[in-house]
């Protein structure tokens, strides 16, 4: 009697899935780059971050444009961009559906893995061991021993957000921070 070959393996997609998070823009990356150039030409170019700042790049590596961003991101949103040295940093539009002061370092304080953003429970939900922190980043259940790191976000005349380091007392916690 034959027997089905065995289903193939499911792999486990978990960290890399969310790495490729940053890059899902390869699709329609394209048509945007196409326009890149066009929209650059209407801007002024940058004056430059200060205070050890960058400015934020969305999943293209352009530069976050904040009108365009928060047309696109309702109130309540959390979404990725390049911050401060690379990191995967989550932009929060708050619930007046201005941009928060503040952006969420990704990166899980447990062993690294990108931590997404679950809008139905309202939590950043770890996929590598199940850690949760609120919806500012708090931690709220481990093995994660530390909320995440913090940036500050501010807007520029130019509309664009410049990250950078965040040195003074955690909001969430009333501590030092941990990653300064
Ligand atoms: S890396 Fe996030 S819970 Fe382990």
């Amino acid at each position: 009697m034959t027997q089905a070959s065995g289903t193939p393996d499911v792999p486990n997609l978990g960290r890399r899935q969310f790495m490729n998070l940053l890059t899902f823009g390869a699709v329609t990356g394209t048509a945007l780059g196409a326009l890149y150039p066009i929209v650059k030409y209407f801007i002024p170019p940058s004056s430059g971050a200060a205070g050890g700042g960058v400015t934020a790049k969305d999943a293209l590596g352009n530069d976050v444009i904040v009108s365009e961003f928060l047309e696109e991101h309702g109130a309540g949103s959390r979404t990725l961009a390049q911050g401060l040295k690379g990191d995967p940093t989550y932009l929060v539009v708050q619930e007046d559906g201005a941009l928060a002061s503040y952006g969420i370092n990704s990166i899980c304080t447990h062993l690294g893995c990108v931590v997404p953003w679950n809008a139905s429970e309202n939590k950043f939900i770890c996929p590598c061991h199940g850690s949760q922190y609120d919806a500012t980043g708090k931690v709220v259940r481990g093995p994660a021993p530390l909320s995440l790191a913090l940036a500050h976000a501010d807007v520029t005349e130019d509309d664009k957000v410049v990250l950078s380091p965040w040195t003074e007392t955690d909001f969430r916690t009333g501590e030092n921070p941990w990653w300064a």
